[in-house]
């Protein structure tokens, strides 16, 4: 039995919350996509931890793996597994021969690009991670793969193509000199194949879909761990506002090395933030007022009432980033993204998080669909250009009081505010998809539970 946890929106959603509640049943968590730029949050015993690239239910005991569609910065993965060794767990996690390393040269070309870029305002605000550059690589059949790592010879060869390429890339393309620690092939080789030796006697390595395909037989209990949103996906997303990689369920198949039937015969669970939050640059038509540097063409001079709007939702969410501790742009819930999101991976059921945030409000807006052109629109157009012309159409609803969570969170869903319940019902009727989960705080013990795919 599978769970796919998808990303609704645009990353942040409290995917690592909802991983960690579903998880809880599962032997087995996967990462299909993506690499240290995530940041999830997950609450255990009072301990926060924030995991970048270890997946999830780690913290839990169970098997983390690292899919051939994620790419890999070493570094990352045993910092953090250091990290979580040094609370006294004892991590099992696993990667696929078939994942891309991060170099430390993808890291420098992605900043670089990015400051490139922001000569002409198309800067994208990424995480600075090497995300991009490193599925570039991989894309033009010039990446290096993790299982490439424990054979020197083959290690040798591709560094010796691909960096001096790299470095002229910088320098003349570019027109900027290179740190030299990122681009001497001596050093690189030394420290991966340091990190291919370790990944071997520490037995980490898997043929992925081998892996979890014999796990399922033996009737595992699988969990695929989606990073970042559909509006980020590069390919249903706000391109090129995205990541370089597809968030949505269908990656869960192409990053596992299992078919899509086996995704598609589990739960596709989409994890939806009951308002919005971006991080770096795109348009966002329902956003409250803007963060300066990030919101295209804001000066921080908006409307008294939006800042402060939303200033008490950054505030009462912990709306700074993750991994880059930057605050995030934040706005009411929008459908259009949502019923976008709900085709894109044919979400089985919704989780939905931060119902207590909003509470206090006296009322919310929602976007329930857009005008463009003159024209009424219920999903969102495919060019990032007609995006960023669409004016929501908003639908109010009244307000619900703070509560005590924790008392609604033990007595279950019909005690939650009866406007929370109709701002709920509403959510779940337009997509026409169940409500699974709702998040009332941060912690585990602070989510209802509705149904429980596994169970
Ligand atoms: P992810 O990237 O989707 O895993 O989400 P993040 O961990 O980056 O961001 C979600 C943040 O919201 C984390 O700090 C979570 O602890 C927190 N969070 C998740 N669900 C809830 C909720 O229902 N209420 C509140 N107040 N916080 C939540
Ligand atoms: P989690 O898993 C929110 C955003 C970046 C940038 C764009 C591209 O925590 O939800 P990248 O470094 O991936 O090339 O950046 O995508 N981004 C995220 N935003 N949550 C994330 O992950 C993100 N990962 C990347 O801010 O706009
Ligand atoms: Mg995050």
């Amino acid at each position: 039995m599978t769970v796919t946890i998808v990303g609704a929106q645009l990353g942040d959603e409290g995917k690592g919350g909802i991983v960690d509640l579903f998880g809880e049943s599962a032997d087995i968590v996967v990462r299909y996509q993506g690499g240290d730029n995530a940041g999830h949050t997950v609450v255990h015993d009072d301990t926060e931890y924030k995991l970048s690239l270890v997946p999830s239910g780690v913290v839990r005991g169970k098997t983390g793996v690292l899919g051939n569609g994620c790419v890999v910065n070493p570094r990352t993965l045993f910092d953090e597994l250091d990290a979580v060794r040094d609370r006294g767990l004892e991590p099992d996690v696993r990667v696929a021969r078939r994942a891309h390393v991060i170099f430390p040269y993808h890291r420098a070309l992605d900043n670089i690009e990015e400051d490139a870029k922001s000569e002409s305002n198309q800067k994208v605000g990424t995480t600075g991670r090497g995300i991009g550059p490193t599925y570039e690589d991989k894309a033009a059949r010039r990446g290096i793969r993790i299982g490439d790592l424990t054979e020197p010879d083959v290690l040798r060869e591709r560094l010796e193509y691909v960096v001096p390429q790299k470095r002229r890339v910088v320098e003349d393309v570019f027109g900027v000199s290179v740190d030299e620690a990122a681009f001497d092939v001596d050093a690189l080789f030394e420290e991966y194949s340091g990190y291919g030796e370790r990944l071997e006697t520490e037995e980490m390595l898997v043929e992925g879909g081998e892996f979890l395909a014999a796990r399922l037989d033996e009737g595992a209990n699988v969990v695929f761990e989606g990073a970042q949103g559909t509006m980020i996906d590069i390919d249903h997303g706000n391109y090129p506002y995205v990541t370089s990689s597809n968030p949505t369920a269908g990656g869960a198949a192409t990053g596992t090395g299992l078919g899509p039937a086996v995704v598609g015969d589990g739960h596709v669970v989409g994890i939806v933030k009951a308002y919005l939050s971006r991080v770096g640059s795109g348009p966002m038509p329902t956003e409250l007022a803007g963060v300066v540097g990030d919101t295209p063409g804001y000066d921080g001079d908006g409307d008294a009432v939006e800042e402060e709007l939303a200033e008490f939702i950054r505030e009462e969410g912990g709306e700074y980033g993750t991994v880059t501790g930057r605050p995030r742009r934040v706005g009411w819930l929008d459908m259009p993204i949502l019923r976008h999101a709900a085709r894109a991976s044919g979400f089985t059921g919704l989780a939905v998080n931060h119902i207590d945030t909003l509470a206090g409000l006296d009322e919310l807006k929602v976007g329930h669909s857009y005008t463009l052109d003159g024209e009424t629109r219920y999903s969102v157009p495919a060019t990032t250009e007609r995006w960023a012309q669409c004016e929501p159409n908003y639908r109010t609803f009244d307000g619900w009081p703070d509560v005590d969570w924790d008392e609604v969170a033990r007595e279950g869903y019909d005690a939650l505010p009866e406007n929370a319940r109709t701002y709920l019902a509403y959510l779940s009727d337009e997509l026409d998809t169940p409500i699974y989960a709702v998040g009332v705080g941060p912690a585990r013990e602070q989510s209802l539970v509705l149904e429980h795919p596994f169970e």
